[in-house]
């Protein structure tokens, strides 16, 4: 399966499927590695494990539009089959991504539905939650909105603070990722939804 990462940041869970194919348990292709950030971790990390990479800077373009479409058309030529993103800050505009649905997943920190967009960390603290966890789900025009996929769940300890909330529940994130995108590798998984596109990009 050909794969493209999209990440904003340190890239810990790039890292991870790296190290899950690695030891040969993840039988994928990184074709590339994109961000909106010219400096994030994520970039060193492909490029370190000989993954081309590339980055589009917000300022670069008039439109999220305009940015979305040009993200779409590297990816597209690329080769990728799927779209994993992994800590990609940036709200994609709903029909630039319609080609997409069913081939790109998300991974975000926290129960979805419960904590939609940013800070799911605290919200959970400050709710008072006796549990948390990650998901990761199909990417549709909906913000943290599309079916979930899988979910790993932690509890939430007494003096639990934000930084350690979130530095626990990393290393589930870590294994849960490169699980459901094993299952897409294996071709074990499949969106039943309207508007689905097959990973050979057919329907
Ligand atoms: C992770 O917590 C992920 O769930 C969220 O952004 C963070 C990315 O971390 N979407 P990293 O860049 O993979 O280390």
């Amino acid at each position: 399966l050909r794969v493209a990462v999209l990440a904003s940041g340190r890239g810990s869970n790039l890292q991870a499927l790296i190290v899950a194919r690695d030891a040969g348990a993840l039988p994928v292709d990184f074709v590339v590695v994109g961000s909106d950030k010219a400096n994030a971790g994520a970039l060193q990390l492909a490029k370190d494990a000989g993954i081309p990479t590339f980055t589009l800077s917000a300022k670069d373009f008039a439109s999220r539009r305009d940015f979305d479409l040009e993200l779409f058309r590297r990816l597209d030529a690329s080769g990728a089959q799927v779209l994993v993103l992994a800590g990609f800050m940036r709200i994609i505009d709903g029909e630039a991504l319609s080609p997409w649905v069913g081939r790109m997943i998300n991974i975000h920190p926290s129960l979805l539905p419960k904590y939609r967009g940013l800070h799911t960390h605290r919200r959970a603290l400050e709710a008072g939650d006796t549990e948390h966890g990650a998901s990761v789900h199909y990417v549709t025009a909906e913000l943290d909105g599309g079916p979930v996929i899988a979910q790993a769940r932690i509890g939430i300890q007494p003096g639990d603070d934000e930084a350690q909330l979130a530095h626990r529940l990393l290393t589930f994130e870590h294994q849960l990722l490169p699980a459901v995108l094993t299952l897409m590798a294996e071709q074990r998984l499949d969106l039943i939804a309207p508007n689905r596109v097959a990973l050979d990009g057919k329907l």
